[in-house]
């Protein structure tokens, strides 16, 4: 039996050299000293041996599982701490690779021009209000001097849902819902989105944005209006713009003027953006229209005003020497990719 046992132990070592893993030594430590195992089976036989050789076999059978256990957790610890140093090495980061850059977004260049504009008018005492882009026929046109029959209507084709609801074709309709709330001293910019029954082409989009101002005070003149819209000029376009006014109409100022910039992409030489011409036009303004401060309850012989309304699409155009406003509103990252 003594021999038997040291042929178990030896195999039994053996076979432990041969783990090069946990999962390895895990099962051979289960075939070595589980319920099936060889020794269990010399446990189990002792009872044909005589009473009184019985307690040394015991021990011998004993002491050799004991020393197997002992060698197991010695490679236990050797295997464990090979597999550690394998796993660290694998997870080892070379700090000197090139970074994995994520895409970022970034904005359209229709909001970053809107962002400049309102920092520009903001930086000059301006609040920024908005209003619905569904209006009434009353605050988009009759309160703005455009009567119901009014030819000054054929200018901007209107997309209506009701008789008296339409999806307002400029922002104008915020001046009148701001005087009709707030006494002057006014002083407001509303920025937003418009839309016109138009057909789609270079220049044209059945939706735009606009950037509605509106100053009421005393005392307010041409002058004032001037001088804001050429400082919005040049904050938006560069220092050396220049601004032009050109006599213009619109029913809700008087008088009114067409506001050309010196193209900023030739600086007025003349370029393909300018079409030669050395100019831009990007707004309309003028002195708000008595009968119009009249109609919101402020008194044309005390007060006095002016407004504008700029064209965000074009300044974006002019901006950025874009020729196709299509190019907008199809929104290939291509395109907008460019603006980051
Ligand atoms: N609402 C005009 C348009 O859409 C632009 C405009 C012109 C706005 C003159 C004004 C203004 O406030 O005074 O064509």
């Amino acid at each position: 039996m003594l021999e038997k046992l040291k042929a178990i132990r030896s195999a039994a070592f053996a076979r432990l050299e041969e783990a090069d893993s946990m999962q390895k030594l895990n099962d051979i430590r289960a075939e070595i000293l589980g319920k099936k195992c060889e020794l269990s089976q010399l446990l189990r036989s002792m009872g044909q041996l005589a009473p009184e050789e019985r307690p040394k076999a015991g021990a011998a059978v004993n002491a050799v599982r004991q020393e197997i256990e002992a060698r197991f957790e010695e490679m236990r610890a050797i295997i464990q701490k090979k597999e550690k140093e394998a796993a660290l090495l694998n997870e080892k980061i070379d700090v000197t690779m090139p970074g994995k850059r994520l895409p970022s977004g970034g904005l359209h260049p229709i909001n970053i021009v809107r962002n400049d504009i309102v920092d520009i008018f903001t930086r000059m005492g301006y609040d920024i209000v908005d209003g619905p882009e569904i209006e009434t026929d009353y605050y988009n046109f009759q309160a703005l001097n455009l009567p119901l029959d009014h030819p000054a209507r054929d200018m901007q084709d209107t997309f209506y849902i009701t008789k008296n609801l339409l999806l307002r074709t400029q922002t104008s309709a915020a001046q009148i819902r701001t005087m009709e709330k707030q006494k002057p001293p006014i002083k407001i910019l509303s920025p937003g989105r418009v839309f016109r029954a138009d057909e789609v082409d270079a220049t044209h989009s059945p939706v735009f944005h606009q950037c509605e101002g509106l100053v009421v005070g005393k005392g307010i003149t041409m002058c004032d209006l001037k001088g804001a819209l050429d400082l919005f000029a040049k904050g938006m376009f560069g220092p050396k713009t220049r601004t032009r006014f050109r006599p213009s109409f619109f029913p809700f100022t008087e008088p009114s003027v067409e506001v050309d910039v010196s193209c900023s992409l030739c600086d007025g030489k003349g370029c393909r953006v300018c079409k030669g011409a050395g100019w831009i036009e990007i707004l309309g303004a003028g002195m708000v229209n008595p009968k119009v401060l009249a109609g919101c309850g402020i008194d044309p012989e005390e007060y006095s005003g002016f407004a504008f309304g700029i064209g965000l699409e074009r300044v974006a155009l002019l901006r950025y020497g874009i020729s196709d406003m299509r190019l907008m509103f199809e929104n290939d990252v291509r395109f907008l990719n460019q603006f980051r």
